[in-house]
């Protein structure tokens, strides 16, 4: 077999809040993919750094009254803790604030002007004359041009889901001063990314994204790529671009830039070659593991700036879908924005590993963690089938044996099965199909339990304790158990540890499933892995609405508390002005997501049989894709404001509009209680 040389990264988190449940899965995901081509004897190097840039990373360290220095240097330590704690074995975790990243964006840049691909042009942008500073959109909100909805951010509007100009919003105002914006023109520094479509036409197809990735590409491809503006004007946390003083690379130049200086960092720490990784036509490998929200960057403007600046591109990019909690978004108010310390406070990190994997696959697709299932899942799978392999046979290799295994293997067919399972599982593991090795495993766990429950050594030992017939059967136990645990190494690194302590072996490689153990005498058995605690789980969902409220607040709790008091009521209407609106139960027999549109859902609603006895639909958008997947509300019940008059919107028309309480963070659709049948009239 060739030895891979291979350098893994994994997207870098930004330096301004917690590692959530979220992340963890592509850094599981990638952590497994390294522990598994580390136990096939290859050489992989896995980086990872925090990314340390932008406004919000500023403006959050002038909120915690600290330098921005100080600031990502605490959120660094937390965030290394939490990798540490899931078994995520990055080699180094460095910084996008280092002398590294620094030397090498400049680099970059520098190669960029030189290859012509850097163009520069005044734009005009809303400027906050109090703070001095030039506002991205989600600073700046407004009243909506179109329908005239208050509160409403810079670039679309969450009520009629129509998309502007931050210039066009009425009454605007700067939501980090308050102050009413101006429009102002300062130049740009842009990257001609036009210039590399057909190279990312190419590159796209060439085996670097699975097949549905690609397709995303090629739909944004031909849509025409633009310009890409990379610089931002003081104040800025970043890195200043070489030559023009007060201009600031944009916090999404650097980023990846980051992967090269944390591996430049590396080189220095271990003596490494930075080139043979990174420089043009090496056969090094390089592979990026990433969330699907931030494939533009990785698979257009990166291979771009790779390109130009006489850098190799990547080999692969692994992509990884969204996070569902119970179904839902993960959302702060639901409890469902659990964070990496809060389930490491309450549970053990690698059933998330094991629930993870078994439920991964290489398509981007998104992960439910049904914590029903989970529980299930785990108990079922690692307690009650792998651990309970080596619980059945250890004792009585211990107690009557001395702990020495049999010299012969008396099951052969078996042993020999599990063995040949190695190079399918691998495979699996290598095309990152974890879920398919994990149910691959868990059928061989299953013909051991079937095998050993077959021969009974609990009735053979109690006749005689000292049979061979016992410590035959034990010993093939536990060689099953041995293999099964090879094959598990990448997702329970610490559960493997202690199995190898328990089985007296050298670490567990992959080569050594073409071995079993004879005539070898292994440790005292101690308990691998105890059954999921419900009080667990119940504490983890607790802790994560307690102590989320209070991040999420801001220090002025006793107001901000209270919507009511945010939001006061608005002025009194006459009764026979609320009974204008004819508010409706309604089912939902359809929803799904709008091509083009970030907040929209479509809804299609049962209004219930009219007097001519015909089943009454009508179609709706609603804003309220932050908080729901289409999926999950299919056949719940709502409220529609049904004589509203229908909208011509952007994606069709909306007839009518549904209930929904909103904070501005959250949505939560109005139900009525359970038996409301469609078209009851809600007065
Ligand atoms: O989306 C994010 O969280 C970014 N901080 C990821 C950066 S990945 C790379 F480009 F650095
Ligand atoms: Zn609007």
């Amino acid at each position: 077999m060739n030895t891979r040389n291979i350098l893994v990264t994994n997207a870098l988190p930004f330096a301004n809040g917690p590692i959530h449940l979220g992340h963890m899965l592509g850094y599981i995901q990638a952590d497994i993919w390294v522990r598994f081509q580390r136990m096939q004897g290859h050489t992989v190097h896995y980086v990872c750094a925090d990314d340390t840039h932008g406004t919000a990373i500023m403006l959050g360290a002038e909120k915690a009254d600290l330098t921005p220095e100080q600031y990502i240097a605490g959120v660094q330590v937390e965030h290394h803790r939490d990798f540490q704690r899931f078994y995520v074995d990055f080699d180094i975790f460095h910084s996008t604030h280092s002398d590294e990243n620094r030397r090498l964006a400049s680099l970059i840049y520098e190669r960029c002007q030189q290859g012509g691909a850097i163009s520069t042009r005044s734009i005009a942008q809303l400027f906050d004359p109090e703070r001095k500073m030039f506002l991205a959109d989600r600073f700046i909100k407004g009243q909506c041009p179109k329908c005239k909805a208050e509160d409403q951010y810079g670039d679309n509007c969450e009520v009629c889901a129509s998309t502007y100009a931050a210039s066009d919003l009425i009454n605007p105002r700067s939501t980090i001063s308050g102050a009413t914006p101006v429009l102002q023109e300062s130049v740009h520094y842009f990257f001609r990314l036009p210039l590399f479509a057909d190279m990312l036409k190419e590159w796209t197809r060439s085996g670097v994204l699975v097949p549905s990735v690609a397709n995303k590409m090629s739909e944004w491809l031909q849509a025409g790529l633009q310009e890409w503006d990379i610089s931002r004007d003081a104040p800025y946390f970043g890195f200043e671009i070489p030559g023009a003083p007060g201009k600031y690379f944009y916090v999404w130049l650097d980023a990846p830039i980051g992967y090269m200086a944390s591996f430049e960092k590396l080189c220095a720490e271990q003596g490494l070659d930075f080139g043979a990784y990174w420089n043009e036509g090496v056969s090094t490998e390089l592979w990026h593991f990433i969330g699907k929200d931030i494939v533009n960057f990785h698979a257009l403007f990166w291979p771009a700036l790779l390109q130009v600046s006489g850098f190799r591109k990547p080999t692969a990019i692994n992509v990884n879908g969204m996070l569902t909690i119970n179904g839902l978004k993960m959302s702060k108010s639901r409890g469902t924005f659990i964070t990496a310390d809060t389930y490491f406070a309450n549970l053990n990190p690698e059933y998330l590993r094991y629930y993870f994997a078994a439920k991964l696959a290489s398509n981007p697709d998104d992960l439910d963690l049904n914590l029903e299932d989970f529980t299930l899942r785990v108990n079922a799978d690692l307690v009650g089938k792998v651990v309970n392999i080596a619980s059945r046979c250890a004792g009585f290799i211990n107690k009557n044996f001395d702990g020495l295994l049999s010299a012969t293997d008396a099951e052969p067919g078996l042993t020999a099965e599990f063995q040949r399972a190695a190079t399918e599982l691998a495979e699996h593991y290598d095309a990152r199909e974890y879920g398919k090795a994990m149910r691959q495993i868990m059928a061989l766990a299953d013909k051991a339990n079937a095998w050993i429950a077959e021969q009974q050594p609990w009735t053979l030992s109690k006749a005689a304790p000292q049979s061979s017939d016992v410590q035959n059967i034990c010993s093939v136990g536990l060689n099953l158990f041995r293999l099964l645990m090879i094959y598990l190494k990448p997702v329970l690194p610490k559960m493997a540890q202690q199995v190898e302590q328990f089985l007296q072996i050298p670490a567990m490689q992959w080569s050594h499933a073409a071995s079993l153990l004879s005539g070898h005498r292994i440790g005292t058995f101690t308990p691998l892995m105890t059954r999921v605690d419900p009080a667990g789980i119940a504490a983890m969902l607790e802790a994560s609405q307690g102590s989320l409220a209070t991040v999420a607040e801001p220090p002025s709790a006793a107001i901000a508390a209270s919507p009511l008091a945010k939001e006061p009521i608005t002025a009194e209407i006459e009764f026979p002005d609320f009974a204008k609106v004819d508010l409706r139960v309604v089912k939902i027999l359809h929803a799904e997501h709008v091509e083009g549109a970030d907040k929209l859902l479509k809804l299609t609603l049962d209004l219930g049989v009219d007097d001519k006895g015909h089943n009454v639909q009508r179609t709706v958008f609603s804003g309220i894709k932050s908080a729901y997947r289409p999926e999950d509300l299919i056949g719940k019940h709502t409220v529609l404001v049904a004589n509203l008059k229908a909208r011509k919107m952007k994606f069709g028309w909306s007839e009518g509009m549904i209930l929904a309480a909103g904070d501005g963070k959250d949505i939560f659709l109005i139900a009525p209680h359970e038996g409301a049948v469609a078209g009851t009239r809600v007065t």
